[in-house]
């Protein structure tokens, strides 16, 4: 069980997680909030569900968690500064406010996986699932899902990335109370710096990237493509360098090799 007043006494936050919903059993915590008729349209609601039924995970695959251990939760932003150009830039606010609260709150070195998986000793310990409603061109709500495996000891079943959790790297069992409220005081903080600074942010991202200036192998679908990993540009695209020439590359799964 979630221990709502321990999570709320270590919340320090202006907006983010002040209006929290806590469900037990839902589809999917992105779809909830992404939907306007839940009437929780306030900036910066948290849902954190123990067990989702429909978890979404990038690219139509599903995300598994077993009920209760873990950390599967949304937040949603509707303010309309940070809705205009800031889209790819908050995807990396939420992944480097993941990491950062995992070395923060247990030691544990991470690292980011473009173009937004969060890795310990190679292993996926969280991941994140970005979806936008728009009225118009305009975009009106962003949703940025989070799932962050803590006390799930046993992972089933066929994964692109072999799944770890904190628990699994530290041999022992982790609050989800405090590492939730970690990681939302540490995103409003980011997003301060998405507005002032999203320099900042992308270079606190790239030095968490093992990956640049490694060759590696990018699969979008049936297609792979082949190059070095040469840096990722102002907007957060991947700058995929082959012989002279380099393309920009906006989705897919990267490996090494
Ligand atoms: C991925 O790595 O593929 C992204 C996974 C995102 C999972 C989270 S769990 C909470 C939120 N609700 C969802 O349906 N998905 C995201």
């Amino acid at each position: 069980m979630f221990d709502l007043e321990a999570f709320d006494i270590k919340l320090n936050t202006e907006y983010i997680g002040r209006n929290f919903i806590y469900s037990d059993e839902i589809d999917s915590t992105n779809s909830f909030l992404l939907n306007k008729g839940n009437k929780s349209n306030n900036n910066g609601t948290v849902i954190l569900a123990e067990k989702q039924n429909k978890g979404k995970g990038r690219k139509d695959r599903v995300w598994y968690s077993a009920k209760g251990q873990n950390l599967t939760f949304s937040i949603l932003l509707t303010d309309k500064n940070l809705l205009k150009d800031k889209y790819n830039i908050i995807n990396f606010a939420a992944s480097l406010s993941v990491s950062q609260a995992i070395e923060n709150l247990y030691q544990l070195k991470t690292e980011l996986k473009w173009p937004n998986d969060v890795l310990v000793n190679g292993k996926k310990i969280a991941g994140i699932l970005l979806e936008a409603s728009s009225s118009g061109n305009k975009m009106e709500r962003l949703v940025i899902g989070i799932g962050l495996n803590v006390n799930q000891a046993l992972f089933q079943g066929a994964f692109n990335i072999e799944p770890t959790s904190i628990k699994v790297e530290l041999n022992q069992s982790a609050e989800r109370e405090r590492m939730l409220a970690e990681i939302l005081n540490i995103f409003e903080e980011n997003l301060e710096q998405v507005e002032e600074r999203p320099e900042e942010i992308l270079k606190d991202w790239k030095l968490r990237c093992r990956m640049i200036g490694e060759k590696i192998s990018i699969t979008d679908g049936e297609n792979t493509k082949y190059g070095i990993f040469d840096d990722i540009d102002e907007n957060g695209f991947l700058m995929l360098k082959n012989r002279n020439r380099i393309e920009k590359i906006h989705f897919g799964d990267v490996s090494l090799g």
